[in-house]
């Protein structure tokens, strides 16, 4: 494998990803990006001049300006995503455009180019649907319930591979991860948006009785567990991935206010999400066994470290509050644009 076509780059997990290739492998990598409210060229501001690396904008659903990339690339890993359960229940469409539509472009694309030699599809706990407290976390071989329509397009682009593996051997390898925390998280999710809440003196809005319940995992150990899978996994295979770390929301958020030494007054309980899964758990066996892949990043660690780099980069999310990062962009990447 010399180079590879990631999608999504410009994301949270995308951009993470990338710069973990550059520091640590030797592949070229092209990013396409459609650079959505969530892309953000910034996020990959210190490795933009490295000679490896090359970004598109575009979008996955295009397929003249997707097939043309699959005929220089030998693997694909396909984070692209509209990715916001709550902006899925105010209007699903962009969700299955990008995730059903984008996804089976890519497949197409990258079986008529004919040289791939891995497709990995980037996806989520969120398609096993919820348990109960006293259910056993999701393993690989449960049925896909999902209930949102975000987790219902990912379900639906999870298929959409299977489909393309059993009926033409494309190479899909599926990776399926818990909710991940870090640097460059947009500040729609609930981590970076109690963190920036807190730090400006505004109300944390938590839904229902803040007792829902999700498995953390620390970005950095995804994105490696996502390059064990491309270098390691077998297609055809699905891999969980997780952080062994089951908190309710109210621990994340009372743990967060405890770092920034705030008050637990600023917590004001709010109208539940619509449909909302009460508790995700992975079940991460086949990954400790077959790629030898285990989570490195206790919570107490990630969260501190997450909070800093929040802290240390108060104009990175400033930009995106107040929207001035358009500006940001015209000014460095004209070309691009
Ligand atoms: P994100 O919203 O931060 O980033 C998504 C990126 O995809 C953005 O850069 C956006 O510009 C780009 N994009 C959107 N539509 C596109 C299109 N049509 N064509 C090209 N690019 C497009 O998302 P994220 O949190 O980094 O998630 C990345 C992937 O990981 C998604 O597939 C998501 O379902 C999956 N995932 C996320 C988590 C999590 O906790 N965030 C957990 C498990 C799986
Ligand atoms: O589980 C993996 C999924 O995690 C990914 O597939 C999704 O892309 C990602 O967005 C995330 O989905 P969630 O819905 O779990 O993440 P979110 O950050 O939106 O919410 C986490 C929990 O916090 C959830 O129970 C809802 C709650 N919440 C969220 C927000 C934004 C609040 O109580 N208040 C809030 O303001």
């Amino acid at each position: 494998m010399k180079k590879i076509l990631v999608t999504g780059g410009c994301g949270f997990i995308g951009s993470n990803f990338i710069r973990l290739l550059l520091e640590e492998r030797d592949y070229e990598i092209v990013n396409l990006d459609a650079l959505t409210y969530a892309g953000n060229l910034e996020n990959l501001h210190d490795m933009k001049d490295d000679p490896r690396y090359r970004f598109v904008k575009g979008r996955i659903e295009d397929e003249k300006t997707v097939l043309p990339l699959m005929d220089e690339v030998d693997a694909v890993v396909n984070f692209a995503a509209e990715s916001h359960v709550d902006r899925s229940i105010h209007s699903a469409m962009p969700f299955l455009t990008t995730n059903c539509l984008g996804t089976q472009n890519l497949l197409d694309c990258f079986r008529r180019a004919g040289r791939g030699k891995v497709f990995l599809h980037v996806s989520t706990d969120e398609v096993y649907g919820s348990l109960g407290k006293d259910d056993p976390p999701f393993k690989e071989t449960d049925k896909l319930r999902p209930n949102s329509p975000y987790s219902a397009s990912k379900a639906a682009s999870d298929l959409l591979c299977r489909a393309a593996w059993k009926t033409f051997k494309v190479p899909v390898v599926i990776t399926r991860c818990s909710n991940n925390y870090g640097p460059f998280q947009f500040p729609e999710k609930l981590i970076p948006l109690m963190i920036i809440n807190a730090l400006s003196g505004r109300r944390l809005p938590v839904y229902g009785d803040g007792k829902n319940i999700r498995d953390w995992i620390y970005v950095e150990d995804h994105c490696r567990g996502v390059l064990c899978a491309l270098e390691k996994g077998k297609p055809g295979f699905i891999y969980n991935f997780g952080g062994e770390c089951e908190l309710t929301n109210l621990e994340v958020i009372e743990k967060i206010l405890e770092i920034l030494k705030k008050d637990r007054d600023l917590i004001e309980f709010v109208k539940d999400r619509p449909g909302h899964d009460r508790r995700y758990a992975m079940d991460i066996t086949l990954v400790k066994k077959e790629l030898s892949w285990k989570p490195e990043t206790d919570f107490e660690k990630g969260i501190s470290r997450t909070v800093s780099w929040y802290m240390e980069n108060r104009t990175w999310w400033q930009r995106i509050i107040s929207g001035e990062y358009k500006d940001y962009y015209k000014k460095h990447y004209d070309k691009a644009l």
